[in-house]
């Protein structure tokens, strides 16, 4: 059976074009979860893209289908509909929502391009597997076109709850869409349950349900919560290679005597990181005696930087980190060690077995792989992660620290706490936590959305 996958990013991206040609893993949870899995699985990767690796003489280590993306298709699909439209509304930040009445037809015009690319290479015994809220309008185009074979959807952000979701425009549209798999799956019950609230409130007429499954126009739908995780012995094993451990000797040089915190986000204004810089400042306020004492390194990733406000969260980054440095810098030593970078895989490895602590504080996040990549690094145990209660990874992990990022007293209170923690807690815990990251890891996550989908 050949796995056919759709996502809009590529797993891959072309760095420097114009002198040394480079490929560089993308950034985001879609990517680091489905590359192991390709790699394993027979299949076709299906993505999006203005660069075609192809016309650059570049291959990945799995067959790849690229859709090519026309400058204003990126501009009113990708930008506009899915990253000003979607993704703002289905993280409950309503008020950066904003509808350009011109989004729509393009994300249908790109949506109808992945699913031509995909009536071109399937084959009778493949089945097809459509990922995010980018291509949510595929499965009913494939349908259209012909395709009999069974498709799975996965949504890797959140699903909001109905009087969020009421807001949306295309509410009908999509849902009705989505009900031409035969499995949709999200990472957590609560999208679960939240998806099928509004299918029961906007397609109630046309549906019927049987717990979990929905009967729309005699098919069958699986509906699943199923939390997407990480190749863990992958992680483990990179954890200990010498790339990584010489990247790790390098910065215990430089943080000798500190206690270090860390934070790895994509620089999302739905990542919290502004809150957290503010909860780190309320602890320094509030703990002077950690002045000089704990080193805080935040690596913040660079995404979607043509959207106004990825644009303005930058700024009000950049500013935040030079305030709160400026306040808080004696003799020679800062809090924050600011790095705006996607890192070499090998080196992020390092910042995650050197960190005493993570702190994932997300405002609101489908399901956050950086805790789990931390729990697999951390090969040595110790460590200990401070994670925010909007993320999905939180009513999915044991052993965590609980913070609520819109308070600054919570986030400063876990900081308190977890630098206060006793090595045996902390080491048990983590170990507990290791175990379950690693019986719960991206291939079993794999085998169980391929054993609904059948
Ligand atoms: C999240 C989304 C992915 C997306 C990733 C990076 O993880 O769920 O679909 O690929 O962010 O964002 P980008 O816009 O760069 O693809």
């Amino acid at each position: 059976m050949r796995l056919i996958i759709a996502t809009n990013r590529a797993p891959y991206n072309i760095k420097k074009p114009k002198d040394d040609i480079l490929l560089e893993k993308s950034p985001g949870g879609l990517v680091a979860a489905l590359d192991p899995v390709m790699k394993k699985n027979q299949g076709i990767w299906v993505c999006g893209g203005e660069k075609l690796l192809e016309d650059y003489g570049l291959t990945l280590p799995y067959p790849v289908k690229q859709v090519k993306l026309t400058p204003k298709e990126t501009k009113y699909y990708y930008e506009g509909f899915c990253n000003t439209q979607i993704w703002p509304l289905f993280h409950y930040f309503t008020s950066r929502y904003k509808m350009d009445i011109k989004d729509w037809g393009f994300y249908k015009q790109v949506n109808q391009k992945f699913a031509n690319q995909i009536m071109e290479i399937i084959e009778p015994e493949d089945r097809i597997w459509v990922h995010d809220y980018q291509l949510m309008m595929v499965p009913k185009l494939l349908r259209e076109k012909g395709a009999t074979q069974k498709i799975g959807f996965f949504l890797h952000i959140p699903f909001p709850n109905l009087e969020i979701y009421r807001i949306f425009p295309k509410r009908y549209e999509i849902l009705e869409s989505l009900l031409n798999c035969d499995l949709i799956a999200f990472h957590t019950e609560s999208y679960k349950r939240h998806f099928l609230e509004c299918v029961d409130h906007f397609m109630g007429h046309d549906v019927e349900r049987v717990d979990n499954k929905i009967i729309y126009k005699g098919r069958t739908i699986s509906v699943e919560a199923l939390p997407i995780s990480i190749d863990y012995k992958e992680i483990e094993k990179i954890a200990a290679s010498e790339p990584t451990e010489l990247k790790l000797a390098e910065l215990k040089k430089m943080y000798a005597g500190q206690l270090v915190g860390l934070g790895v986000d994509r620089l999302d204004y739905t990542k919290g990181v502004n809150e957290k810089l503010e909860g780190l400042e309320y602890f320094l306020d509030n703990n002077p005696e950690y002045i000089k004492r704990l080193s805080y390194i935040q690596i913040a990733v660079p995404t979607r930087s043509n959207v106004h406000d990825y644009m303005k969260i930058k700024r009000q980054t950049d500013e935040m980190v030079g305030r709160i440095n400026g306040k808080f810098s004696k003799d020679g030593w800062s809090p924050i060690q600011y790095l705006y970078s996607n890192l070499k895989f090998e080196d992020l490895v390092g910042y995650y077995r050197l960190a005493d602590f993570i702190i994932v504080s997300a405002l609101r996040d489908g399901l956050n792989l950086v805790a789990k990549e931390y729990v697999a690094a951390r090969i040595h145990n110790g460590g200990q992660l401070i994670l925010s209660e909007f993320t999905g990874a939180a009513e999915e992990m044991p052993y965590r620290a609980l913070i609520n990022p819109f308070d600054v007293t919570s986030i400063s209170e876990a900081i308190a706490k977890v630098l206060k923690t006793d090595e045996t807690i902390r080491y048990k815990s983590m170990s507990e936590t290791r175990a379950y990251v690693k019986e719960n890891d991206i291939y079993k996550w794999l085998d169980k959305f391929l054993e609904h989908l059948g």
